[in-house]
C-alpha cells in the first residue's frame, strides 16, 4: 500500500530531522556497523530523481587505510574531524547514470534523453546527487545518527585515491556517527519566510 503525507511526522521527528539537529564535528568513539549503512542506503534511495536516475553512488570510507587514502584529499579544517568520524560517505556522481535507466525508467527509452550530450549529463548528475546527497544526511538523521556534510576536498584527488577508472567524480562529503555535542556550533540565523521565499 503506498503511505502518503496524509500521515504527518510527530514533534519528536522535526527535532530530529530539522528543528534540533545540527551540523557535527566532534564524533564518540562508536562504529556504525553494515546493517546500519544498509538501512542508511535503503532509505536514501527512496525519495525522487529526475527520471529515476539515481546518479549518485556512495563510498562509505571507515576501514582505516580507506581513511588513510582520504586523509590527503581534505582542506586542512577538514582532517582531524573526518579521520575521527567513524564512516565518511563520499557522495561521488556517476556520469554514466543513463546505462541504468533500462533498469530504473523502463516505460520508455530515457537513455536517449542523456546518451552523447554532455552538458545534460553534467547537470544531471550534479542537480540529483547532490539531493540525495541530502537524502542520505535526512536518513542518517533519522536513524539516529549524527552527520557532518563537507565540501572542502580536492576532488580531483578522491577520484584518483579511490575510483581512477570509473566515470564518477566526487560530489559532497558527508561524516556520520554518534556526535560529541561539545563539537556542535551555534545555529547562525536561518532565513525567514520574508527573505527567502514569495507566494505568488
Ligand atoms: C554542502 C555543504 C558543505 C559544507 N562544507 C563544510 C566544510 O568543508 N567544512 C566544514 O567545517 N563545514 C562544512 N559544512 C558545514 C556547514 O557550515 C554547516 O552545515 C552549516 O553552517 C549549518 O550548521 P548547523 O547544522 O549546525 O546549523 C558544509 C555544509 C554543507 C551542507
Amino acid at each position: 500500500m503506498t503511505q502518503t503525507a496524509s500521515r504527518p511526522v510527530d514533534a519528536a521527528a522535526l527535532d530530529t530531522l530539522f528543528l534540533q539537529a545540527h551540523t557535527h564535528n566532534a564524533w564518540h568513539d562508536r562504529p556504525v556497523d553494515d546493517a546500519t549503512l544498509h538501512r542508511l542506503w535503503d532509505l536514501a534511495r527512496m525519495p525522487p530523481t529526475a527520471a529515476n536516475t539515481q546518479p549518485a553512488r556512495l563510498l562509505f570510507v571507515r576501514g582505516a587505510d580507506a581513511k588513510d587514502r582520504l586523509r590527503p584529499t581534505l582542506s586542512p579544517g577538514n582532517v582531524d574531524k573526518t579521520m575521527a568520524a567513524p564512516v565518511t560517505v563520499i557522495v561521488a556522481q556517476d556520469l554514466e547514470f543513463y546505462e541504468k535507466l533500462p533498469q530504473t525508467y523502463p516505460q520508455t527509452d530515457a537513455r536517449s534523453w542523456y546518451v552523447g550530450k554532455p552538458e545534460v549529463i553534467a547537470d544531471n548528475a550534479t542537480r540529483n546527487s547532490t539531493l540525495q546527497a541530502a537524502y542520505v544526511l535526512l536518513a542518517a538523521r533519522a536513524l539516529g545518527l549524527d552527520t557532518g556534510p563537507m565540501t572542502g576536498f580536492n576532488a580531483d584527488a578522491i577520484k584518483a585515491a579511490f575510483f581512477p577508472d570509473r566515470p564518477w567524480t566526487a560530489n559532497m562529503l558527508i561524516n556520520i556517527g554518534y556526535g560529541d555535542p561539545s563539537g556542535i556550533r551555534p545555529r547562525n540565523p536561518r532565513l525567514s519566510f520574508e527573505e527567502a521565499c514569495e507566494i505568488l
